[in-house]
């Protein structure tokens, strides 16, 4: 029987360049899509999984996603002076009790592979969970309870793939795979006349320990960055590590365009404004 995965780490750390100017001051993750940061939809989606131990690894200008998930006395004794008892419950427990939220600072963005490693000394030798927000995935059971579900059934390493056009394998890590779906060969960033397949990991993995030793010995790869998936690279040869075909849709929100389409599929589904904005959209898009 596997462990059941209590901890996951969220890397907040990154530069978020291509959502400049807005990511200079503000991370990428409290970017909201409608009216939640695009982190909380990621804790959202681990505790459904089981998670009690949140780890977020973040970089400078990360204060405010320290302070979304802290207790604000003030700003809830105004709401319950005012009445809105609607909005008070939606900043009332984000994060549950028995559930707990640990900051580590990476210095320097020097990579995911980086990022993940400065969770050790909270992770130790648990399996867990990384998610990367900026990837949100509409699915349900949320992404990272399906792939719990699948590291029950065969332990091992899980990461998350989607098929993706070829002439993109050049933004994604890339996997082959056997027919079992184990992976047999995992590279970042390939061209597309060298990618071993168009099955492209996206951010959700489910990891050993031991991944932790891997990356310690991971110099710098693609971008000049320590890489998580030549960390993985390095776990294959000891463990198996299985690809998993997520049921969900995934919305790069790293990226403007994603973002976009994430604001338009929620908003439309938003129960509040939801028939408004449809209305709206029939009349801007002619
Ligand atoms: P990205 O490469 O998508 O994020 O990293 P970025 O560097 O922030 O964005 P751009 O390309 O400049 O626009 C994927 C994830 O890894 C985290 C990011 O925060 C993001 O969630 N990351 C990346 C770190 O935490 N540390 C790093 O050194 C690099």
């Amino acid at each position: 029987m596997s462990q059941p995965v209590r901890a996951v780490v969220f890397p907040v750390a990154g530069r978020g360049t291509r959502f400049l100017p807005a990511t200079k001051a503000s991370p990428k993750e409290m970017l909201p899509i409608v009216d939640k940061p695009l982190i909380q939809y990621a804790v959202e989606e681990a505790i459904a999984a089981g998670a009690t131990k949140l780890v977020f690894v973040t970089g400078s200008s990360k204060r405010a996603i320290e302070d979304h998930f802290d207790t604000d006395a003030e700003l809830e004794a105004a709401l319950r002076k005012s009445g809105k008892d609607q909005l008070l419950k939606s900043i009332r427990n984000i994060v549950p009790p028995g559930v707990s939220c640990i900051y580590i600072r990476q210095g320097e963005p020097l990579g995911l592979g980086h990022a993940v490693l400065c969770a050790k000394s909270v992770i130790g030798n648990e399996p867990f969970f990384v998610h990367l927000a900026d990837d949100l995935i509409a699915g349900e059971p949320p992404v990272l309870a399906q792939m719990a579900a699948e590291y029950a059934r065969h332990g091992g390493s899980v990461i998350a793939v989607e098929e993706v056009p070829r002439a993109e394998t050049s933004s994604y890590g890339i996997v082959a795979t056997d027919a079992a779906n184990r992976v047999t060969k995992i590279v970042e960033k390939p061209a597309p006349d060298k990618a071993p397949s168009n099955l492209a990991v996206v951010g959700r993995y489910l990891l050993p320990g031991s991944i932790f030793g891997k990356l310690e010995k991971t110099g710098r790869g693609a971008g000049g960055e320590i890489q998580l998936t030549d960390g993985i690279a390095a776990l294959l040869a000891e463990s198996p590590v299985y690809a998993y075909p997520f049921k969900g849709v995934r919305y790069d929100c790293g990226n403007k365009l994603g973002y976009l389409k994430a604001t338009v599929d929620y908003g439309l589904s938003h129960a509040d404004v939801g028939p408004a904005f449809a209305e709206f959209l029939r009349h801007a898009v002619k």
